[in-house]
């Protein structure tokens, strides 16, 4: 009998680890975690046929198998790529990549406005992320950035063209949520655009989730434009009885004020159940809820910023994409002036913390 149960070995950025015959080199990166896995603007792992658009997943192949060592000649697309038994892979450790992706990150923001000081998005953008990290100061660009006539997509939902990457993911979420098409991408090269066509809005009982799968602001909620930011929010857990979705949310309060209501996403940012229109638009108070408690935040985000419960360390592959050896830092302040009581727990301490706080009594 074969044995269907053989695991392929896949090295990536100096660890190694065995996962099923037809896992994509981006979701094996995912199991490692951390950097090692690489951004994606347009795969999401709920929405079959995603991928393939942005280019900023791109890897270096340095061994292609253990049966055909060869390297691939050019970098690859993570996320539409699948491992081989033996393949070795390139992401953090490859100057190559950050080359590559530092070029990607210019392309996308060739006709991406500055606009993040008034974007809803800002503070939860993969964009702007992404050009935090490889984006740089100006732009070579010298030609009039692309202007859209303007969609109305209904009482809802807001559409920025101008930001709009065309990852497709909305287009397939709409697709595969709802039961007849909503919308798609309309014409072609820079003229490509997000539309309904004959300008229909967009009605259907679950075409919230756009806003969610969105990576950029291109797509907003209406009920919550501009009312805050973010980082001033704290993300909640919680649910109710709901006979469309599975009713289980995140609220983004303030005291006692329900802002806006989105749906739960996992560490990859990706949405871990569909909520309907009901659930997203329509119960703003916080009597309509059973919150659970804080949402666990990653401590990259922006968002942890606001509130002082429920930080989820990422795990730091680095010292092992290293050979063991720790990242050097500028200074470790923790070792160093040892100010810091490793004993005080930040979610136990009402409000703000305060030096006092931190006096090491040891
Ligand atoms: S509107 Fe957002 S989700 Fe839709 S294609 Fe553009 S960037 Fe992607
Ligand atoms: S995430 Fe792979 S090409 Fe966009």
């Amino acid at each position: 009998m074969p044995d269907d149960k053989k695991l392929f070995k896949v090295t990536i950025d100096n660890i190694t680890i065995e996962v099923e015959p037809g896992t994509s080199i981006l979701n094996a990166a995912r199991k490692i975690g951390g950097d090692v896995a690489p951004p994606a603007m347009c795969y999401y792992s709920k929405l079959k046929g995603s991928g393939g658009k942005c280019r900023t997943c791109l890897v270096e192949v340095s061994q292609g198998s253990t049966a055909d060592p060869r390297p691939m000649p050019k970098l690859v697309a993570s996320c539409r790529t699948n491992v081989m038994d033996g393949m070795v892979v390139k992401n953090i450790t490859s100057e190559k990549v950050i080359d590559a992706r530092n070029g990607v990150v210019e392309f996308l923001l060739i006709n991406h406005p500055l606009d993040c000081p008034i974007c809803d998005q800002a503070g939860e953008c993969d964009l702007q992320d992404l050009s935090y990290e490889h984006g740089t100061e100006g732009t070579r660009f010298e030609f009039v950035r692309r202007t859209f006539e303007k969609h109305d997509l209904g009482p809802y939902i807001q559409l920025h063209m101008t930001r709009c990457i065309l990852c497709y993911r909305c287009v397939f979420a709409a697709d595969q949520l709802t039961d007849k098409r909503q919308h798609g991408i309309l014409d072609r090269g820079d003229h490509s655009e997000i539309a309904t066509y004959i300008k229909q809005s967009l009605d259907h009982d679950f075409i919230g989730n756009v806003i969610d799968v969105c990576p950029v602001g291109a797509l907003t909620d209406k009920t919550f434009r501009f009312k805050n930011r973010v980082w001033f929010l704290k993300p909640q857990d919680a649910h109710r009885d709901c006979p469309r979705c599975a009713g289980k949310v995140r609220l983004w309060t303030r005291g006692e004020e329900v802002f806006r209501v989105t749906a739960r996403r996992d560490q990859w940012g990706e949405v871990e159940d569909w909520i309907c229109n009901e659930c997203r638009f329509e119960k703003k108070k916080a009597s309509d809820w059973v919150i659970e408690g804080p949402t666990l935040i990653s401590r990259h985000s922006v968002i942890s910023a606001g509130h002082y419960v429920g930080m989820k360390m990422p795990r730091e592959p680095l010292p092992e994409v290293m050979g063991g050896r720790k990242p050097k830092l500028l200074m470790d302040i923790h070792s160093v002036s040892e100010v810091n009581d490793p004993n005080i727990d930040l979610s136990k301490i009402e409000g703000p913390a305060h030096s006092t706080d931190f006096v090491n009594k040891g």
